[in-house]
Formats: structure tokens, sequence, C-alpha cells
């Protein structure tokens, strides 16, 4: 089953410049894709291509001028169809983390209770242990975006759009993350749509790689990933690993 079809989508801004002039970019033109139900999908592109823009479209924030999306055959008209991590954190700073933590979950209509028996354990993975009620501004930047994602994960959707979710971690952190990304998706059935710079975690987490070309964005290329999981450091030492990487990165210096 297809979960997320897009067809045919357009976004132009209109930007305000000097002197109160306006102008016109176009953003995503022609963009056509679509993620089956259980895949991991990664999406990479040049800064500014409009991957953001994409996400936050299918996420319901904005509506997109042109073309057509849909979340299980429904068109986009509110952000109820999927949990979405934005790009940059977003985290409430009059609310502790543990607030933070179950804020989207609360907002869809998860029983308070019912939120809370996961905490626990889920600060423990996140490597949030004991931090549950400072406030965001006493984490890190890599902890602040561990509790964003802790956040998005607790929203029950089977649809999940990250935007950079790794940006800000170190090396060993994402590894980490990757790890345990990997093994939540093994047992939960989800379907994922990733927004990420890093060739390297695209091809370790993602079942295709799609590569959109500068703005206005559409799709370039995409890559099938074959490797079987869980995909493991080992996996980056593969020839094929190199030679889907080069072909990545070959397209990227095209796009
Ligand atoms: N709300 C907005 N109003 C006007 N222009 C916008 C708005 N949001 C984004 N843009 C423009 O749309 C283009 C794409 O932005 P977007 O954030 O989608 O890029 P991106 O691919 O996510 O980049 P990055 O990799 O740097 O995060 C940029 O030129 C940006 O200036
Ligand atoms: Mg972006």
């Amino acid at each position: 089953m297809t979960v997320i079809d897009v067809r045919g989508l357009t976004h132009h801004f209109s930007q305000n410049i000097a002197r109160g002039d306006a102008r016109d970019i176009l953003v995503l033109t022609d963009l056509t894709f679509s993620v089956m139900e259980g895949e991991f999908v990664a999406i990479v592109g040049p800064s500014g291509c409009g991957k953001s823009t994409l996400l936050r479209i299918l996420s319901g924030l904005i509506h997109p001028t042109g073309g057509d999306a849909f979340i299980k055959g429904h068109k986009i008209l509110d952000s109820n169809l999927s949990a979405y991590m934005p790009q940059r954190d977003l985290l409430l700073p009059w609310l502790n983390v543990r607030k933070n933590a179950m804020l989207g979950a609360k907002l869809a209509g998860v029983n308070e209770k019912e939120i809370q028996s996961k905490l626990p354990q889920l600060f423990k993975q996140f490597g949030l242990d004991g931090f549950q009620e400072s406030w965001p501004s006493q984490l890190s930047g890599g902890m602040r975006q561990r509790l964003a994602l802790l956040r998005t994960f607790l929203i029950p959707r089977d649809i999940i759009l990250l935007d950079e979710p790794f940006g800000s971690l170190d090396a060993i952190t994402r590894r980490d993350m990757h790890d345990w990304l990997q093994g939540v998706l093994d047992s939960e059935q989800r379907s994922v749509l990733l927004v990420t710079h890093d060739v390297d975690e695209a091809l370790m987490l993602a079942d295709r790689v799609l590569v959109m070309t500068n703005r206005p964005g559409k799709i370039l290329k995409e890559v099938r990933v074959e490797f079987s999981r869980p995909r493991s450091m080992k996996t980056l030492t593969l020839p094929k690993f190199t030679e889907l990487k080069e072909s990545l990165l070959d397209t990227l210096a095209r796009a």
C-alpha cells in the first residue's frame, strides 16, 4: 500500500524584499514520488532546494501552490496524519523536558497516563535519563535534538517525517541513534521519510534514497539500497556501499 503519494507538486513563496517589493521564488517543481507502507525513504539534496518545504507540506503546515500530495489516500489538509519533527527543534522554553516530550502525543489525544508509562524507558534509550525535570535551556544541542526526536516517536502515527533529526549530534551519538532507530522500526512497522545531508546516514537507514536537484527542487535520481538489516558499521565497509555512495555524491555534485 502507498502511504505517501506526491504527484507533480509545485510550490512558490512570495518573499518581501527591500522597499516593500515582493518577489516570487519557485521552490519545488513537478515533484513526484511515493513511499510504501513500512518503507524508509531518505531525501538528500543541496541546501535550499526545498526539502524542509516538502516536509512542511506533507505535515499539513503549508498548502502547496500546485500539484497533489496524499497521505494514505487523503489529501493533506491537517497535520493529524503523520508525526513530524521539524529541522529546528521547537522545544517550548517554558515547559520542562518531560512536558516537552509529552506535548505531541497529548495534542494527538493520547491519554496522559499511557504517555507517562512509556517515558522512563524512552528517556533511557535517548540518553536523557535524569533530565526529565530540567529546562530545555539546560540541555546541549544534541540533547535538545534527541528530545525532539523522542517527542516525535511518542506521537501514535505510523508515518514519520524527520527533517535532519541527527544534524547536531556527534558521530558516536549519531551511530547510537541509528542503531536505536533501526531497532524501533524493526518492532514497530512505521513508514519514515527522512531528510538528511549525510549520504552515509541515508545509505545506512533507508530502503531508497531520493536525490533532489537545486531549487526549484525535483527528484533527480532514485537509488535502491538492498543491504540486509540490521545494518552496522560493517555495512559501511562493503564495496557496494562505497559504490552507491560515490554514485550519490556524484549525482549531488551535478544537482
Ligand atoms: N516561509 C517562507 N517564506 C519565503 N521563502 C521561504 C520560506 N520558507 C523557505 N523559503 C525559501 O524556500 C527555499 C527552500 O527552503 P527550504 O527550507 O525548504 O530548503 P532546504 O532544502 O530544507 O534547505 P536546508 O538543507 O538548508 O535545510 C529557500 O530559498 C528559502 O529561502
Ligand atoms: Mg531544511
